[in-house]
């Protein structure tokens, strides 16, 4: 969704690092983007819709390379539409004072319809039709002296979320940045302070970074940064290190970031697995829970609460916590959940599973479990973001950074999260050292397994090429696999627009069969585990009518593959791993279908990569 950049330096111009740093966070997704500068003479502002190419066109046309050198400082802003359409007027930054002030904002301000219509009272006029302008024009009306002031008085009266970045010429040299329900983070370099939503776009400046909390508001110069409360009283705030590097966030030679993202998923894994399994007692060493034995044993259902990709993976969940813990467990949406007046008891462990760590729905279902009394833990790859600080205990995926829309290398990440603590709450009831032994070998074996599929790479594309014209299709799976399905249809849905349905390969009789024609290619989940034979017989229901079907089949199951008319091969594996290997067949799968229809991958239209509003 909406990115903010700011920057400030003794030395160089903002442009060029404003504008890449959009850039960095041009994978969240946005229709519009726009910059402000200050100078000894000003602020300018420069917006544009569309893409941050064209905001660069227009500051070449506008802003002549020798005149860049005088703008020391700036913010910078992409924007995705929620108040307002996406046109320049409503684009970001939006400018009070007679264009002496300059603000971006990620977040909704929810009381923006009230606050607007008493500042037009007072004869504001407005140029846009954003809840943003609002903000800006209501720090104008109290900037005077001080501005970290000016700035904490207006926040007070907003109801809603916000990360902002705030210049004005009353106070040249100075940003105020703020923070509540949406990230922000603040980069310390050399006499150079950058600001962003997103540690992806400060990394290219510096590593040592401070990450703000709710409630915080920081005085940001070139020399550095103060974080105070909301009522103005100074806090310390840590100074910590990212812990990837540039290259993490560029695309390496891979044509699009998914494909490096998938490519990436044997290290990924073995990041996320490493120095966490315990190969004496056969059971995981998980220590970001922060559980005794005794609270685990206590744990008497499982909630596991996430939104897409997410959700998906709770739904794998849920298989290992019933078959290896013994453990009732309900994978919800975050959304439904929410709003559903949960029943939630002090024996409920609520798990919140969020690649981002951000997404509007799976942070308020969190905050209602804790409302509520359960225990909750997070299980997130974004380090310091909001929902693993909020919860305080989890388990870092470690899985480095996703930039493309599609999730990934998150998926299988959180799956394999998943497994291991599966194997460790199995550990505290029934499950054996021995039998916990023999789950810990298979785990270990994940990133190989995985990357045995990704060399399937140029197979799956040339599979991909025969069922890349259809407009329909459906996933089917049974059991472990069915949120597979479910994953695969929402991965071809996302990139290659293509209406695509998971099913359980049982429900298909039950109505959507009547879809099927020679045109509704069928991709069937067939790994050789426990429910294969019954999926197997739903296959040939498909291909009764004519429906071509694609297999994701056992290296070797020869019999599985001749029910199909194409099989993608994954490596034998036991009921825990199969979704995972075949996950990635299907990643390949819906890449390379997206490809071939010309699709834009990395930046799917109308889609945001942490999805900040409900
Ligand atoms: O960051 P989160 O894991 O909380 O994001 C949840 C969903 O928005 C996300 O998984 C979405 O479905 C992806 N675009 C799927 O590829």
């Amino acid at each position: 969704m909406c990115g903010i950049v700011g920057f400030s330096s003794r030395r160089h111009s903002a442009v060029g690092p404003l504008v890449n740093g959009l850039r960095r966070l041009e994978y969240r997704g946005y229709d519009s983007a726009g910059v402000a500068l200050q100078s000894d003479g000003g602020i300018r502002v420069y917006k544009q819709t569309g893409k941050v190419g064209e905001l660069e066109k227009l500051l070449k046309e506008k802003l002549p390379a020798a005149e860049r050198d005088a703008f020391k400082m700036g913010i910078a802003h992409t924007r995705w539409a929620t108040h307002g359409l996406p046109t320049a007027a409503n684009a970001h930054p939006h400018v009070a004072d007679g264009g002496r002030l300059a603000l971006v904002h990620n977040g909704i301000i929810e009381n923006y319809a009230a606050l607007r219509a008493g500042l037009e009272k007072r004869g504001v006029a407005f140029a846009s039709q954003t809840d943003t302008e609002v903000l800006a024009h209501l720090i104008a009306q109290f900037d005077k002296d001080d501005f970290l002031s000016a700035v904490t008085q207006a926040l007070k009266q907003v109801e809603g979320t916000y990360g902002i970045a705030v210049m004005s010429m009353r106070h040249p040299g100075e940003m105020v940045v703020a923070r509540k329900g949406s990230p922000l983070v603040i980069g310390i370099g050399e006499h150079e302070t950058v600001v962003a939503s997103d540690v992806s776009a400060i990394v290219a400046h510096t590593r040592q970074v401070i990450y703000l909390k709710d409630g915080d508001v920081a005085l940001v110069t070139p020399d550095g940064v103060n974080v105070y409360t909301l009522d103005n009283a100074p806090v310390s705030r840590d100074v910590q290190e990212i812990e990837f590097d540039l290259g993490a966030v560029e695309k390496g030679g891979f044509d699009h970031f998914m494909l490096k993202e998938i490519h990436e998923q044997p290290e990924a894994l073995r990041n996320t697995i490493r120095g966490r399994l315990d190969k004496t007692d056969g059971t995981a060493i998980l220590s970001g829970l922060n559980l005794t034995p005794r609270e685990l044993a206590a744990v008497r259902r499982l909630v596991i609460v996430g939104c897409g990709t997410s959700l998906h993976a709770g739904m794998v969940g849920k298989h290992y916590f019933e078959s290896l813990a013994d453990i009732p467990t309900s994978p919800e949406q975050a959304a439904e959940f929410r709003y559903s007046n949960p029943i939630i008891s002090p024996d409920d462990w609520v798990i919140a599973l969020s690649q981002s760590g951000e997404t509007a729905d799976t942070l308020a279902a969190v905050r209602e479990s804790m409302r509520k009394g359960a225990l909750v833990s997070g299980l997130c790859n974004v380090v310091g973001s909001t929902i693993a600080r909020e919860v305080g205990r989890g388990v870092y995926l470690h899985a480095g950074p996703e930039i493309s829309v599609a999730s990934t290398k998150a998926f299988t990440a959180q799956v394999t999260a998943l497994l291991m603590t599966a194997l460790k709450l199995g550990r505290t009831r029934r499950l054996s050292r021995e039998e916990g032994l023999r789950l810990v070998a298979e785990i270990e074996r994940i990133p190989d397994l995985v990357g045995a599929v990704v060399a399937r790479s140029n197979e799956i594309a040339a599979i991909a090429e025969k069922r890349c014209k259809a407009e329909d299709m459906f996933f089917i799976g049974r059991g472990v696999l069915y949120p597979t399905a479910l994953e695969g249809a929402l991965k071809v849905k996302e990139i290659a627009y293509l209406h695509a349905e998971g099913y359980q390969a049982a429900e298909l009789k039950h109505g959507p069969i009547a879809l099927l024609t020679e045109k509704t290619p069928v991709v069937a989940l067939l790994a050789d585990i426990p429910g294969k034979e019954k999926t197997v017989g739903n296959v040939q229901e498909c291909r009764a009518r004519n429906a071509p079907v694609v297999g994701v089949v056992t290296e070797g199951d020869e019999e599985a593959a001749s029910h199909v008319d194409d099989a993608i091969f994954v490596p034998r594996t036991s009921e825990w791993v199969a979704p995972i290997v075949s996950v990635v067949a299907l990643q390949l799968f819906a890449y390379h279908v997206a490809r071939l229809r010309g699709c834009e991958i990395d930046q799917p239209r109308n889609l945001a990569k942490s999805v900040t509003v409900e």
